[in-house]
Parts: C-alpha cells; structure tokens; sequence
C-alpha cells in the first residue's frame, strides 16, 4: 500500500523559501555546524550534547552522507541565505514504513531564534512531505520546557496531541515531552492553499 518514490524516499532535494536554502549538508558545512553545536543552549533541549570540537561536526556530516547514501531518514542543512552560512538543520528523525509516518526534529543557531525561520523552514519541510513523499502522518515532540518549539509545530498546522510524561531521559533527567502531528488531509485541508509564500 505504501510506494517510494523511485529516486529513493529520502532523495533530500534542495528545498527553498523566502529566506533559506534547505540542502543536503556536506563535508565543508562543518565548521558551520560547529559554531551553533558547541552553544550549550542550543543543545539544552535536544538529544545530542553541544560539541566540544569540531571532530564531533565532521562526524556528523560524515554520519549524514552516509545516511543520504543509503536512503534513510535525514536531514537538510539550513542556510541562511543573507549570509550563505548554514545556520541549523531540519529532518526526518524517524521513519515508519509500515504507517506512512515521519518523525521532524530541528535546531538553529540562537542568532536566528524567534525571528520565525524555523517556522519557514518546517512549514516548507511540511509541504514537501506531503506533496512529494507519499506519507500519511508527520509527528514532532518537543519538551514541556522548550515551549519555543511547541510553537513552531504550532504556526506550522501541527496539533498537540498531549503529553508524554517522563518519556526521555536527557542531560541526566527524565522530561515530559509534548506530541505534535499533522495528518496529510489536515494538510490538504488548511494549508496547501496558503503554502505559496513559503515556497
Ligand atoms: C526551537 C527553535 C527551533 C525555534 O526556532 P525559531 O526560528 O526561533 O522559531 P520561530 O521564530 O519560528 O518561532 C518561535 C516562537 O516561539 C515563541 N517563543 C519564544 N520563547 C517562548 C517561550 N518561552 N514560551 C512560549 N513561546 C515562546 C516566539 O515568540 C515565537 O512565536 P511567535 O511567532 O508566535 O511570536 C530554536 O529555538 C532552536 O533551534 N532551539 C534549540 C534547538 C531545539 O530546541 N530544537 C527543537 C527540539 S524539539
């Protein structure tokens, strides 16, 4: 019932809205990566820990470009296109075939926070799923204490769906997590139509 696209389900093209690039991330983003990695609190809220060298950036383009290789959930880097600095990534977290269903996760750098680009760039992220991936269902989740994420889900369509208490154990603590998703005929519903100024 389910069919991959033929070019591979995570062929990651490049993606664009009004102020980013979303692309597939490469060895030379590295030090980029390095530079909003290593802020503890852009690290605070999620489930890696914020890099002490730029070794730890490197393995994790290296970990991407394997995972574009072999077609398994990954992420675009985000570049700022003001600046041509990539500035965050977004992506598919999770993958589960057999329900049609993505996980998203993302981070940026804290230059950018609250200036409404990861709102771009998922609502974008959205709209592609949707358009080009035959899924059925994308989910996020985010802290209780990281309410600037719940947000983003939010503006973007997604709705809560409630809270999961104490289901990750992160930084030497187990925290309640909040549970987004948007279905595709909540997309077709009430977004598509609107989708024109983020693209
Ligand atoms: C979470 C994150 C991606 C948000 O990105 P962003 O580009 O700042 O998001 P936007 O500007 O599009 O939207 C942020 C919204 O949160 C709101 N917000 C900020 N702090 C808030 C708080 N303490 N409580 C409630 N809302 C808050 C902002 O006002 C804005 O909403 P608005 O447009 O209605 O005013 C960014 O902060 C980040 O990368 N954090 C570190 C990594 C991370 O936590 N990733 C998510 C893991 S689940």
């Amino acid at each position: 019932m389910f069919t991959p696209n033929a070019w591979g389900m995570f062929s990651m093209p490049t993606l664009e809205t009004k102020r980013l690039i979303l692309r597939r991330i490469t060895m030379r983003d590295a030090k980029d990566i390095f530079a909003y990695s290593r802020d503890e609190e852009v690290a605070r809220h999620v489930l890696w820990s914020a890099q002490k060298d730029i070794s730890e950036a490197k393995e994790y383009c290296r970990f991407m470009m394997r995972r574009y290789r072999y077609d398994q959930p990954s992420s675009w880097g985000i570049i700022e296109k003001a600046s041509n600095q990539l500035v965050g990534t977004i992506g598919y977290m999770d993958y589960n075939e057999d329900n049609a269903t993505v996980e998203v996760g993302y981070s940026l750098t804290r230059r950018l926070w609250n200036g409404g680009y990861m709102t771009e760039a998922l609502a974008r992220v959205i709209a592609y799923t949707f358009e080009a991936m035959d899924i059925n269902r994308i989910e996020a989740q985010h802290e209780l204490e990281n309410p600037s994420s719940g947000r983003v889900m939010q503006k973007c369509g997604m709705r809560k769906e409630g809270v999961m208490r104490q289901r990750l154990y992160n930084k030497g603590r187990y925290v309640d997590v909040a549970m987004y998703s948007i279905l595709k005929e909540d997309y077709e519903r009430e977004i598509r139509d609107d989708q024109t100024d983020c693209r």
